[in-house]
């Protein structure tokens, strides 16, 4: 059922197992521990989460299967794949999604950097009392730029090693880990003195919530940004696949894996957040709730503090390590598919490009928010709508051929197509519409800080 290495030039998945986790490793990620439970508490709690959950069934895995469709079929990086498929005039949406990572791993790492730096204090040192003074010094300057720098370089040493021995190896290793983490810390905050009044401010249904089309904009760029779809990534990734797999069934297995960790993240979070009174602090900003607001929770429960802090920032850690592997390999499979390039070569230069790209971000927060608001919401969802016209009218009958190989039942992929021809293009662009207002504004921030 698989290549070996001598047989086929191409890398390939080590085992069906190996490619699930790989792929939960790149939904999985800073976008579900911080911003999953701060924009749910802001958007209506248990109504966000509900909705968030009906954009996930009828969007995220539709096209999470499109996603898994179109690598598998086509066996090659997506600036490659579209074209193959789909004829030349698709070849700019593969190099979108390759620019859309460059962007993405840029201020990623920067924040990635700070869970690396957190870490470190905090099995070192302790982390510190005053969290603000501390969140100040780490989040930007000469300090964040070396953070961001070793970040990268240990991404770039894990892309540089392939998909078997590089890819597949992180995460069979740190997504177990990751988890079993995640799962101990909700255990430990249930105990914890506020944890009720922590549930039920996160979860407390305000239905209104649904309706309010800003909380579904939200919901909707939270949900690919957590999936990791409309740039490709899932493309990539599948594109080093064989066998004959359910793909709408292991589509299925890693979003609701993506959501489970957002929500237990949550679990994990707001019960600290109240038994230590910091509620202020996490409306305050997106990245408060994660790097201000819990040290401070972390510092007040003296002993045990030290040991929960160092869980929480190691298991972010591994967590945003893994997501970012899949972004720099969107990057590195173009070129290597493109122009026969050598993998380890390509990984080395273009991390030391984003590297370099992330440098703005990692010496102004403006900066790196806008650049999130500009391609981590607006394009991916861009991105989105294209890979559902793509799949759903330009390339239909192949990607259902290919479907078919591991989903048999005609009723499943006639629902799976509908989806992806009639439901996910209206939604994505009435989305499109709310998000132009936000990134016009990230667009005036990005270019009046750029002079
Ligand atoms: N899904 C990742 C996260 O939640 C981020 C990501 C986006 C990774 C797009 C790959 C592609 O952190």
């Amino acid at each position: 059922m698989h290549s070996t290495p001598d047989s086929s030039p191409r890398d390939s998945w080590g085992s069906q197992a190996g490619f699930i986790l790989a792929a939960v490793g790149s939904a999985v990620g800073l976008g579900n521990m911080w911003r999953f439970s701060y924009v749910a508490s802001q958007g209506g709690g248990a109504a966000f989460v509900l909705l968030y959950l009906g954009l996930v069934a009828v969007i995220g895995i539709p096209l999470m299967t499109s996603e898994f469709v179109v690598g598998r079929l086509a066996q090659v990086s997506p600036v490659k794949a579209l074209p193959l498929l789909g004829g030349r005039k698709w070849t700019p949406l593969g190099w979108m999604f390759v620019f859309a990572g460059l962007i993405i791993l840029s201020y990623y790492s920067v924040i990635a950097g700070w869970t690396m730096r957190y870490a470190w204090e905090a099995v070192s040192s302790g982390l510190p009392k005053d969290t603000v003074a501390y969140f100040n010094d780490a989040a930007t300057g000469l300090p964040a730029i070396g953070w961001h720098v070793a970040f990268m370089v240990i991404t770039i040493f894990i892309v540089a090693g392939g998909i078997r021995r590089g890819i597949e190896r992180a995460a069979v290793i740190l997504m177990p880990v990751m988890f079993v983490i995640l799962a101990g810390l909700a255990v430990y905050a249930f105990f914890l003195t506020g944890s009720r009044e922590g549930y039920a401010f996160y979860l407390n249904p305000n239905l209104g919530a649904v309706f309010d089309p800003q909380i579904i904009g939200n919901a909707a760029g939270q949900a690919f940004f957590s999936l990791s779809l409309g740039m490709g990534a899932l493309i990539t990734f599948a594109s080093y696949l064989k066998g004959r797999n359910n793909l709408a069934k292991e589509a299925t297995i890693v979003a609701l894996a993506d959501f489970g960790v957002a929500f237990m993240a949550g679990l994990v979070v707001f019960p600290i957040v109240f038994t230590f009174g910091l509620q202020d602090q996490i409306g305050a900003s997106g990245l408060g709730a994660l790097f201000v607001s819990l040290p401070a929770g972390f510092a007040s429960m003296g002993a045990a503090g030290k040991f929960v802090g160092a869980a929480f920032f190691i298991m972010l850690f591994f967590a945003a390590l893994t997501s970012s592997i899949s972004l720099l390999e969107v990057v590195v499979s173009a070129i290597v598919d493109s122009f026969g390039a050598a993998r380890r070569a390509v990984a080395i230069t273009m991390g030391t490009i984003i590297t370099i790209i992330g440098v703005p971000s990692a010496l102004s927060l403006d900066f790196l928010g806008a650049a999130d608001a500009l391609v981590g919401n607006f394009l991916l969802i861009l991105g989105g709508f294209f890979t559902a016209i793509f799949v759903g009218y330009s390339v239909l009958d192949k990607a259902d051929a290919e479907l078919a190989i591991g989903l048999p039942s005609e009723s499943m992929r006639k629902a799976w197509a509908f989806m992806v021809r009639y439901v996910a293009p209206p939604i994505l662009l009435g989305v499109l519409y709310l998000l132009i207002a936000p990134t016009w504004q990230a667009i005036r921030t990005l270019v009046g800080l750029g002079n």
